[in-house]
């Protein structure tokens, strides 16, 4: 299993380019972590300011630098905006895993474009890492999570308690996996 990211891969599909995040993406990205719809199923908080999303463009390529994940910047070919991003993380090296995470800009969903990054990010984790399984947890009320988990050939393996660690709630999280040799 390979998690050195140096050089950095620059994933394309037809709509969209997958790359590596700069800190002129931070408005952009600002954009998306500054919205609490981002967080309507998912622990967290929202950025307030834009030095907090700088802040966090630099903890994530530090952590790929440490190959402790992957994470990529979405964008839209059309308009080279960046409008979302998902990332390999999770890494257990035993039994060759990694956990899939995303989130989409609001005025991009409903289109099919995080079905395209997804299906490159499995293909580029199985193909290129040389992962044996890809797992996502979404919570249950999710629903266009889990609609797109299964679309891309995602199997509900089992449920699970997480507590979380900025909302005081106990999150119900469904678990679906995908295995190399089912894509
Ligand atoms: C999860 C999330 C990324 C899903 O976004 P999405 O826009 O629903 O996903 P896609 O881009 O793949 O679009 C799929 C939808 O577009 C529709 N669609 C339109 N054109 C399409 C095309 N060419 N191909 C596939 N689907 C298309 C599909 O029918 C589907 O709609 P449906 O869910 O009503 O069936 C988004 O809801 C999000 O960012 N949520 C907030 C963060 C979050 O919760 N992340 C998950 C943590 S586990």
């Amino acid at each position: 299993m390979k998690t050195n990211f140096e050089p950095f891969p620059i994933l394309e599909t037809s709509r969209l380019v997958l790359r590596k995040f700069t800190e002129k993406d931070a408005l952009d990205l600002f954009e998306i972590r500054s919205n609490p719809e981002m967080l309507d199923f998912t622990d967290g908080k929202v950025d307030e300011f834009i030095d907090d999303t700088i802040r966090f463009i630099k903890i994530i390529n530090n952590g790929i630098d440490k190959e402790k994940w992957i994470n990529f910047a979405i964008v839209y070919k059309p308009n080279k905006k960046l409008i979302g991003s998902i990332n390999l993380w999770n890494f257990d090296y035993k039994l060759k895993k990694a956990e899939v995470g995303y989130a989409l800009n609001p005025l991009y969903q409903k289109r099919g474009l995080m079905t395209e990054a997804l299906e490159a990010v499995v293909k580029y984790g199985f193909e290129e890492m040389g992962l044996d399984l890809i797992e996502i947890w979404t919570d249950h009320r999710n629903t266009s999570s889990i609609k797109l988990a299964e679309r891309v050939g995602f199997k509900y393996i089992k449920t699970e308690l997480e507590q979380g660690y900025y909302k005081k709630q106990t999150f119900k999280m469904l678990v679906y996996q995908l295995r190399r040799n089912e894509v």
